[in-house]
C-alpha cells in the first residue's frame, strides 16, 4: 500500500497539462469526492497501527503535491492567456504619439550656417548679458554716440554698464580679441531691444552675424559672397542690391536688398511694390574697430554683415505676423520641415 502513495507521488510529480480541462480532470482524480486520496484515507482505518504513521506521512505528502500541482498548472495557464491576451486586442493602432518638428527659427539658422561653412566659416558665439565695451565701444559706438539710442537698449546695471546685447556684433569683438586674421566665422544669436511688441517687432529676436578678416579682403569679396548666399538660400534666380547706409562699426556701409522671391520682380504687398527686399546690413569692418581688438589694419582688412533671423524665415515662408514664432501655437510650428 505504501509503495502505491509513492508512485502516485511520482505520477503527481511528473503530471503535465495544457487545458484548464485536463487540470480539472486531473484535480478530481486526486482531489475529488471519490479520487484517489479519499480512497486511501478512508483505507487508513486498516493499516495496521505501527505502519499508522509513515503512512499518514506520505499520503499527507502526496495530498499537499497534489494540491501544489493543481495551483502550479492553473497559475501557468492563466499567466499565459494574459500574454495571449485574453480581451485584449493586439492588433490595435497604439495611442497616437504627437511628434516635435523643428521651430522655423531653427530651420533657417541652420540652413544659413551651412551655407557660410562650406565656404569655410567656423561658428562663434558669446554672452547674452554684455558689456559696454562689447556691445558698443569696440564697434565704435563711444559714449554719448547718437546711434547707441537706436538700439534701445535693456541696461542690467549702469556703470559699469551690463545689458542685455543688442546685436550679435559683440561676438566679432570677443572673437577677434581672442583670435588672429585670417578669420571667417558666423555668429548666430539671441538679441534684445526694448521694443513694443508688435507684427514686426519684437523684445527679443535672432541675430546672425558674419566677420571675414584677411590680408587683402575688398568690397568685391564682401558682394560675391552675399550675392552667392541670396542664390543659395532665395534661389538661383535671385539678385541682390546694395544701398549705401551707416553703421558705427563699417566703412564704408551697405544695406542689401534681394530681388523680390515672391512677386519676382513684379510688385507685391511684400515688397511694398518695389520689388525688392531688405535682407541685411554689411560694410567694410572700419580700421578702428579692428584696432580696438588688437588687429593690424594696416595689414589686414575685413568685411562684416548682420542679418535678422525671424526677417529671411518671413521672407522664405511668406509669414506677415512676427510674434507668431514665439507663441508656440503648435498649429504654426507644425507647418515647417527642413528642406
Ligand atoms: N549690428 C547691426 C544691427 O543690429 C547689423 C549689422 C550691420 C552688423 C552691419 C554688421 C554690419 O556686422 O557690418 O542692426
Amino acid at each position: 500500500m505504501l509503495n502505491q502513495i509513492k508512485e502516485h507521488i511520482s505520477e503527481v510529480e511528473k503530471f503535465q497539462a495544457n487545458t484548464a480541462e485536463a487540470v480539472e480532470a486531473f484535480r478530481i482524480q486526486y482531489l475529488g469526492k471519490k479520487g484517489v486520496l479519499n480512497g486511501l484515507f478512508s483505507a487508513f482505518k486498516d493499516v495496521p497501527n505501527d505502519e499508522k504513521k509513515e503512512f499518514g506521512q506520505t499520503l499527507n505528502e502526496l495530498k499537499t503535491k497534489a494540491q501544489e500541482k493543481v495551483e502550479a498548472l492553473k497559475t501557468a495557464l492563466e499567466e499565459k492567456e494574459d500574454q495571449s491576451g485574453s480581451g485584449i486586442d493586439l492588433t490595435m493602432s497604439a495611442e497616437p504619439m504627437r511628434m516635435g518638428s523643428r521651430h522655423p527659427l531653427s530651420i533657417v539658422k541652420n540652413e544659413i550656417v551651412e551655407i557660410f561653412a562650406r565656404l569655410g566659416f567656423t561658428i562663434s558665439e558669446g554672452p547674452e548679458i554684455e558689456d559696454d565695451w562689447h556691445n558698443f565701444s569696440a564697434l565704435n559706438l563711444p559714449d554719448e554716440h547718437p546711434a547707441r539710442d537706436m538700439q534701445d537698449t535693456f541696461f542690467i546695471q549702469r556703470d559699469p554698464d551690463y545689458l542685455l546685447r543688442t546685436h550679435t556684433s559683440s561676438v566679432q569683438v570677443r572673437f577677434m580679441e581672442k583670435n588672429q586674421a585670417p578669420i571667417r566665422t558666423l555668429s548666430p544669436g539671441r538679441v534684445f531691444r526694448n521694443e513694443a511688441i508688435s507684427a514686426r517687432a519684437h523684445c527679443i529676436f535672432h541675430q546672425i552675424e558674419g566677420l571675414y578678416v584677411d590680408e587683402n579682403v575688398s568690397f568685391a569679396d564682401l558682394k560675391q559672397t552675399l550675392l552667392h548666399f541670396a542664390q543659395e538660400f532665395f534661389g538661383k534666380e535671385t539678385q541682390i542690391r546694395l544701398r549705401p547706409s551707416y553703421f558705427p562699426f563699417t566703412e564704408p556701409s551697405a544695406e542689401v536688398d534681394i530681388s523680390c522671391n515672391i512677386c519676382k520682380g513684379k510688385g507685391c504687398n511684400i515688397c511694398k511694390y518695389t520689388g525688392w527686399v531688405e535682407i541685411l546690413g554689411c560694410g567694410m569692418v572700419d580700421p578702428n574697430v579692428l584696432e580696438n581688438c588688437g588687429i593690424d589694419a594696416k595689414k589686414y582688412t575685413g568685411f562684416a554683415f548682420g542679418m535678422g533671423v525671424e526677417r529671411i524665415t518671413m521672407l522664405k515662408y511668406q509669414i506677415k505676423d512676427l510674434r507668431l514664432f514665439f507663441e508656440n501655437d503648435v498649429r504654426f510650428l507644425d507647418q515647417f520641415t527642413s528642406a
